[in-house]
């Protein structure tokens, strides 16, 4: 065990863990912040996607020790009252249907605008190719995206 000074949407957090715990048991079940989801634990579906220092990165394999020194960003800390372009845009579309891939998909979409405000349909594919979705909501996140990029604009 060790303690780790974590900083999760802006706030100061200490927390005694196992260094090699994945991050996302430390947001979930220490921090009690369960927007973000566990799919399958293998960096294969992107439910846990996070930003660590403004990087789309899969909480369920990203040792939480890691994360000392840098800043964590979940769904929860997106915008203080739901208003991120994306968020309006998710809603105006309404993209999600059971939902729980949704939080994983926003925060992957919200580094892609970061990082490429305008971006075409093969960019939101490729960049949006490792959050999975069940329920197959994939055509309305790719609309959503471009409404919130012009949103942006
Ligand atoms: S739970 Fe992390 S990628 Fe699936
Ligand atoms: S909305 Fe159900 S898994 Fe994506």
């Amino acid at each position: 065990m060790a303690n780790l000074q974590l900083n999760i949407n802006g706030r100061d957090i200490a927390i005694d863990a196992d260094p090699a715990m994945p991050l996302l048991w430390a947001i979930r079940d220490y921090v009690g912040l369960t927007g973000t989801k566990f799919g399958c634990g293998m960096a294969q579906c992107g439910a846990c996607t996070v930003h660590i220092d403004g990087e789309a990165t899969r909480s369920c394999i990203f040792p939480v020790s890691s994360a000392v020194g840098k800043k964590v960003l979940t769904i929860e800390g997106l915008s203080e009252d739901g208003t991120h372009p994306l968020q309006k845009a998710w809603i105006e579309h309404q993209v999600p249907q059971c939902g729980y891939c949704q939080s994983g998909q926003i925060m992957s979409a919200a580094a892609l605008l970061a990082s490429n405000p305008n971006p075409t349909d093969q960019d939101i594919d490729e960049k949006m190719a490792g959050n999975i979705c069940r329920c197959g909501t994939y055509g309305r996140i790719r609309e959503a995206i471009k409404t919130a990029a012009k949103s942006n604009a």
